[in-house]
């Protein structure tokens, strides 16, 4: 940090400093970083999804050192893990809490970015990262879910990757390239491992890098949808409503920190399984090539979409054909559109409805499964209210994402169970509901009262 006079430049920190800026870099995200002083409980997720992502790293190394990426090997040595392996079961039952807790602070922050609108201009950015990162982790827990070797490790991956070759045309060949093979075998095992301990986990931590020097570049977002850096500034310019992140925010994480470890070590030394939630009863029978298991079920993170593509059945291309007919007829009729778009989107749609009704169900199954996810993607544009917190938005806008939540949950335990008719029912239902909060919501989140935004943050000293 040569010729910055408010920096001592004696010592060791000196010396690092005339070589790295460490005190400049601490300063920008941390000491002088300002953060809007009224950040609730919602706000802890980002800094405990860090903390996750350290522990699902550290206990990953570890694990590698006695794991063996070998069909005929990898699920004794898991098992050597647990029995033999000095703490080894610990590290073990760290990493597969881990991975279920690292989806429920994941999922949790993602809501919270919903409630304050914390996608909106200036955050897009953020959010995309956000999404990037979330599809990354989905990608990781998937092929980290191949390593035991057991039943469902097998059959699942089974499952997803034939998913791939209901894509017309490339997909058959696809799903033998993601394989290495004709079935899921030690060509997959192997290539997995290799994505799942390296590749997947440096884009993941790029990523992560990405999606905080963005959010410092804009600045947080708040509970109440407030830009601090827009209202008054105090001498030195800096907002009145921030707060240095350390040492204030970095002592409150604390409270968070400890908070999730407490759940974290309840659950890791009383229930690791987690009633067959975070680790299924079926992954502790090796995995057989030649015995498909009743029911194979993903890891309750994945049992939302999972729904979503099981919904997805001939019949249903029915509800989707009609939903884009009637929609190239609202928009056509209304004259939303201007110019060539007034003609190109109806007639997209028109085309897009018969598509729905010739290519086979499980092709749609699987875009309605990705759908789901990359839509969250275009949140900052799809959300048209005039102010960005649920605080200040009409009574019937927190019904809607009431409704939303319990609908997801119901599509996450729908995805858990054997399906029959009632289920099936229930699942395209919620299916209709997932897809129709999002896509109806350049329509809905501009309609009702809306409270007035208050010109600064409500805080109200504790
Ligand atoms: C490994 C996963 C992730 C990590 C480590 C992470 C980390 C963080 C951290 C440390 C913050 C600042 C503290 C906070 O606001 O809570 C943050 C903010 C944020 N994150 Fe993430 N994040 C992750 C995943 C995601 C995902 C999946 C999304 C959305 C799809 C997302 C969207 C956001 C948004 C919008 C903010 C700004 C919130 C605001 O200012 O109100 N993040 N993240």
């Amino acid at each position: 940090m040569a010729g910055d006079k408010t920096v001592d430049t004696t010592g060791l920190l000196g010396w690092i400093d005339r070589r790295f800026p460490l005190t400049k870099l601490f300063k920008e995200h941390m000491s002088e970083y300002y953060a809007p002083k009224n950040f609730n409980f919602w706000y802890f997720f980002g800094s405990l999804a860090l903390l996750v992502l350290v522990i699902q790293v550290v206990t990953g190394i570890f694990l590698v050192m006695n794991y063996k990426p070998d069909a005929k090997l990898a699920f004794d040595s898991v098992e050597y893990i647990m029995r033999e392996v000095p703490w080894g079961w610990l590290i073990r039952y760290m990493h597969s809490t881990g991975a279920s807790m690292f989806f429920v602070v994941v999922y949790l922050h993602m809501l919270r970015g919903m409630f304050y609108g914390s996608y909106r201009k200036p955050r897009e950015l953020v959010w995309i990262f956000g999404v990037a990162i979330f599809l990354c982790l989905m990608a990781e827990a998937f092929m980290g879910y191949l390593l035991p070797w057991g039943q469902m490790s097998y059959w699942g991956a089974q499952v997803i990757v034939n998913l791939f070759s209901a894509i017309p045309f490339i997909g058959p060949e696809l799903s033998i390239w993601i394989r290495g093979d004709y079935v899921v075998s030690d060509a997959t095992l192997n290539r997995f491992f290799a994505l799942h301990v390296i590749a997947v986990p440096l884009v993941l931590i790029g990523l992560v890098v990405a999606h905080i020097i963005a959010l410092h570049e804009v600045g947080s977002n708040n509970p109440d949808g407030v830009e601090i850096k827009e209202g008054p500034k105090d001498r030195y310019g800096r907002p009145v409503d921030g707060i240095p992140f350390h040492p204030y925010y970095s002592v409150h994480d604390i409270v968070g920190v400890a908070g999730f470890l407490i759940v974290f070590a309840a659950i890791l030394f009383f229930a690791p399984e987690m009633g067959g939630y975070f680790l299924e009863f079926n992954n502790f029978i090796p995995a057989d090539p030649l015995k498909t298991p009743p029911h194979i079920a993903p890891v309750w993170y994945f049992t939302p979409f999972y729904s979503m593509l099981r919904a997805t059945t001939a019949d249903f291309t029915w509800i989707l054909a009609g939903s884009s007919v009637l929609a190239a007829i609202v928009l056509f009729a209304k004259g939303g559109l201007k110019g060539a778009w007034r003609l190109a989107v109806p007639v997209g749609l028109l085309i897009l409805a018969l598509l729905f009704r010739t290519i086979d169900a499980k092709f749609w199954g699987v875009v309605i499964m990705g759908g789901a996810v990359v839509i969250l993607g275009f949140l900052p544009w799809l959300d048209s209210s005039p102010v960005k917190s649920i605080r200040y938005r009409p009574g019937w806008h927190k019904a809607l994402y009431a409704i939303f939540i319990v609908n997801f949950l119901m599509l996450g335990y729908l995805g858990t169970q054997a399906p029959n008719d009632l289920f099936n029912l229930l699942s395209q239902i919620g299916t209709v509901i997932y897809l129709a909060f999002f896509l109806v919501m350049p329509v809905w989140s501009r309609l009702g009262t809306f409270k007035p935004v208050p010109d600064r943050v409500t805080f109200r000293p504790h």
